[in-house]
Order: structure tokens, then C-alpha cells, then sequence
């Protein structure tokens, strides 16, 4: 349980908030490259700030303000250049710092014209790394971009997917420090849903939670678990301060204001050894949507069931009112771990996990209960005997509604069709025997 002043510190993100003053100072990802291979302009809005994201004719992304700096006009209506955005009112250019880089209009009465040098929007830097966008909102000096190792993978089959959550993103983001839902949300739940009324899936029986550079990690043992199954000795990390990482994939819970989330979700696939090599050209993003037509929430895929329980949670959770058990130890260690870190952040400390040496963030490696499967491949034989790589290739399980060419091209990449099974073994099924 919370106060009413202690749930309001968590949750509120808008400028001048404390936490979103210190979520700022994170890079952060809000969106695929590939949303712009089609388009020149998205309207978006992250921590309470409507901004306008771009890729100019030249290739570079910039993130504005929405409102043109001249009369407001809303830029997302405006047209990219050769460099920068130009609004579709009067015609004024900025580039990705913010600079206003032609009035046209002004140049021509005024040649010398000065107030083009002193017109300045708001801007925020933008990288692409892993066929994300990321921005960083805070103030200056700007912290590296990690490398993560998952982006420096090869021989992957990588996608993006991103929906919009109607509710505040500490909720979304305390389900990555919840290792007791998986059991129920996702494995009885599903089981209920089938019709079955059991057998139940396998009891937790231990957690441990436990801190570290960028995040915490939650451990878990469950009633059959080999005893030196990773998932005791390594575990799945909540990534500080937005994300989720299990290896395979990422999901990261952007703040777009106090009672919306972008769901930003990262996945990659590793091809089994004999499709090697293999080079993707390009990571699609899809758009996945949260409601059915009859206006219920999509329960069927894992990460629509965790939406599930957040959007459920209210719009702002009200923690006031809730009763935390023993399963709930790591959600308590990472509020008092944000509490704390406000205050560092007061005294002037970089905040949790921030990176200023460029060489350490060329590759920063994260825990990985799954490194063998996800990151260093696997021949065939193994994709049929692992449960998570066999149903990864069955059907895609995190979000419903994945574009046919999307499972089409990861079908391709793994060399299976579309209902999963690998194209190699049916052609040696069909030749006759000697
Ligand atoms: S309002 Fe944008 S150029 Fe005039
Ligand atoms: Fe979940």
C-alpha cells in the first residue's frame, strides 16, 4: 500500500513532474525506423509533450514540438526537406536541433533577416539502434546509448510491435517484476480459456529478487524445475527504468502521458543453423491492437493478457487501497529503489545504470536465463524438442493480430510454413525410399 502523495510521485510523468523529470534522463524507444518507410511525419506524445516525429529526405529522424514556432500550426501536417521539417502554413524549415533554418517569406523581405537565427523549437535528440527510434528528453550532457548485446545479434529474424495502453505505465511496468502472474495470467488462465478445468500448471514455490547495474532480476523455482534450471540461477531482468528483457525479447512501457502507455516491444528470432546465413533487411513494425470489435480487451496472446490486467488496474492504479503479499517483494523493491533515486537525483547523482563512456556502451550485456537459444543458434533437431522455440514457431504468441507478411517472412526466415513445421523435413517425408 501507498499514499495518495507517494502513488502521485510514482505516477505522474508530465514536465516539471519529479519522476518524469528523472524517466527523462533515460534514452528511450518510441518506435520502429520502419514506421517511416512509408511516411514523412507522426504525431506523438510522450511524458504529457506533443511532438512531432520525422525522417527528413536525407535520412536523419528529429523530434519537434508539434506546434510550428511561428503561429502553431501543427507540424505533423508539415513536409520533410532535403533537411528538416517545413509547416505547411508559411513554409518555415526547422532541422533536428530545433533550429529554424528558413522563413521564407522573412528571408526575402529582410535578407539579413535575424529572426531566423533566433527561432528555436523544442527538439530531442534521435538514434536508431536495433531498428528502434530512441530519444532523450533530459537536460545536457546526453548519456550514451547502450548497445545492448540483443542488438548486436546476427542470424536474427527481428520485429517491432507497438500499442497504445490506456492507463498510467507504472502499472504496466510493476508486471515486469511479477514473476507469480505468469502462472496464473498466462498458464491457467489459458488452461480456463481452453475449457479445461485442469490439471493447473506447476506451482512457484521460491523467488528471489535481486539488484544489479541496469535493473533487477526476479528468480523463481516452480514445483518439477530442474534444479539447475537458469530460471533459479540466472532469471529475467526487469531493465531499469522502463523495460522488460527476456532474452528473446524486449517490452518497454513508455510513458506517453499520466494515463497512457506506448507498449514498445522488441523481438528477435534466431534462425536454426542450417537457414544461416541469414541477413534481414530491414525490421518491420506493426501496429497491434488491444480491443475486439464487441469493445472486450484481446485476451489470447501473453502480452495482451498482461494488458489485460493493467488497462483492469484503472487508469492510475489506485495503491491505496491494494494489499501486497510475499510475491509482491520485488514491486516494493523497485518503488523504494524510485524513491531513492529521486532523492539521489536531487543531490545531483546520475541516475541508476546511466552510461558516459562511450567504449562501455559499444556492448553491454544483460542476463540471459536463455543465451544458448536466442542468441548463440540452434540446428533443427533442437527447435522441435524446446517448448519455447517449437511454439514460437507454431504461431506468434505475445500480441494478436501480426500482418500476414510479417509471419510470412519470419516462415521464410526459419525455413518452416506457415503452420510452423520445417519445409526440409516435409521434403524428406515426400521423397520416396530407395
Ligand atoms: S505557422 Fe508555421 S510557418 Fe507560419
Ligand atoms: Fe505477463
Amino acid at each position: 500500500m501507498l499514499s495518495k502523495e507517494k502513488n502521485d510521485l510514482l505516477t505522474r510523468v508530465g514536465p516539471g513532474t519529479e519522476m518524469g523529470n528523472y524517466l527523462r534522463r533515460y534514452w528511450t524507444p518510441i518506435g520502429g525506423a520502419s514506421e517511416f518507410d512509408n511516411k514523412e511525419t507522426k504525431a506523438v506524445r510522450f511524458f504529457g509533450e506533443d511532438l512531432v516525429l520525422y525522417k527528413d529526405k536525407s535520412g536523419t529522424f528529429g523530434l519537434v514540438d508539434r506546434q510550428c514556432p511561428h503561429r502553431r500550426a501543427d507540424l505533423s501536417y508539415g513536409f520533410v526537406e532535403e533537411k528538416g521539417i517545413r509547416c505547411n502554413y508559411h513554409g518555415w524549415l526547422m532541422d533536428e536541433t530545433g533550429q529554424c533554418i528558413e522563413q521564407p517569406y522573412e528571408d526575402t523581405a529582410n535578407p539579413k533577416n535575424p529572426l531566423r537565427e533566433k527561432c528555436k523549437t523544442k527538439a530531442y535528440p534521435v538514434k536508431e539502434l536495433g531498428g528502434l527510434l530512441w530519444t532523450y528528453m533530459g537536460p545536457h550532457p546526453v548519456p550514451e546509448l547502450p548497445v545492448h548485446e540483443p542488438f548486436t545479434r546476427t542470424n536474427v529474424f527481428r520485429q517491432i510491435a507497438i500499442s497504445e495502453i490506456p492507463c498510467n505505465w507504472f502499472q504496466c511496468q510493476e508486471n515486469s517484476i511479477d514473476p507469480v502472474h505468469f502462472e496464473w495470467m498466462h498458464d491457467n488462465w489459458s488452461i480456463r480459456q481452453k475449457g479445461a478445468m485442469g490439471p493447473y500448471a506447476t506451482k512457484h514455490l521460491k523467488l528471489a529478487f535481486d539488484e544489479f547495474e541496469h535493473g533487477f532480476v526476479y528468480r523463481r523455482v516452480r514445483e518439477g524445475q530442474p534444479d539447475n534450471s537458469t530460471l533459479w540461477s540466472i532469471g529475467r531482468v526487469f531493465l531499469w527504468p522502463l523495460g522488460f528483457y527476456l532474452g528473446g525479447h524486449y517490452e518497454w512501457r513508455v510513458p506517453v502521458d499520466d494515463e497512457n502507455t506506448l507498449s514498445v516491444a522488441w523481438f528477435s528470432n534466431r534462425v536454426p543453423k542450417e537457414q544461416e546465413p541469414y541477413v534481414q533487411n530491414g525490421v518491420p513494425t506493426w501496429h497491434a491492437p488491444i480491443k475486439k470489435p464487441d469493445g472486450r480487451w484481446i485476451d489470447t496472446h501473453v502480452i495482451n493478457q498482461d494488458i489485460v490486467a493493467w488497462v483492469g488496474q484503472g487508469v492510475i492504479s489506485d495503491r491505496t487501497k491494494e494489499m501486497l503479499g510475499a510475491s509482491d517483494r520485488g514491486i516494493a523493491m523497485i518503488r523504494n529503489r524510485f524513491f531513492e533515486e529521486l532523492e539521489a537525483v536531487k543531490q545531483g547523482k546520475d541516475p541508476k545504470g546511466t552510461i558516459r563512456d562511450p567504449e562501455k556502451a559499444k556492448f553491454v550485456d544483460l542476463p540471459n536465463a536463455n543465451a544458448d537459444i536466442y542468441r548463440d543458434g540452434q540446428p533443427r533437431e533442437v527447435y522441435k524438442k524446446n517448448p519455447l522455440l517449437a511454439n514460437a514457431l507454431k504461431r506468434f504468441p505475445f500480441l494478436a493480430n501480426q500482418p500476414q507478411e510479417i509471419r510470412a517472412a519470419f516462415c521464410a526466415a526459419m525455413g518452416v510454413d506457415e503452420n510452423g513445421e520445417f519445409i526440409a523435413d516435409k521434403k524428406q517425408v515426400r521423397e520416396p525410399a530407395e
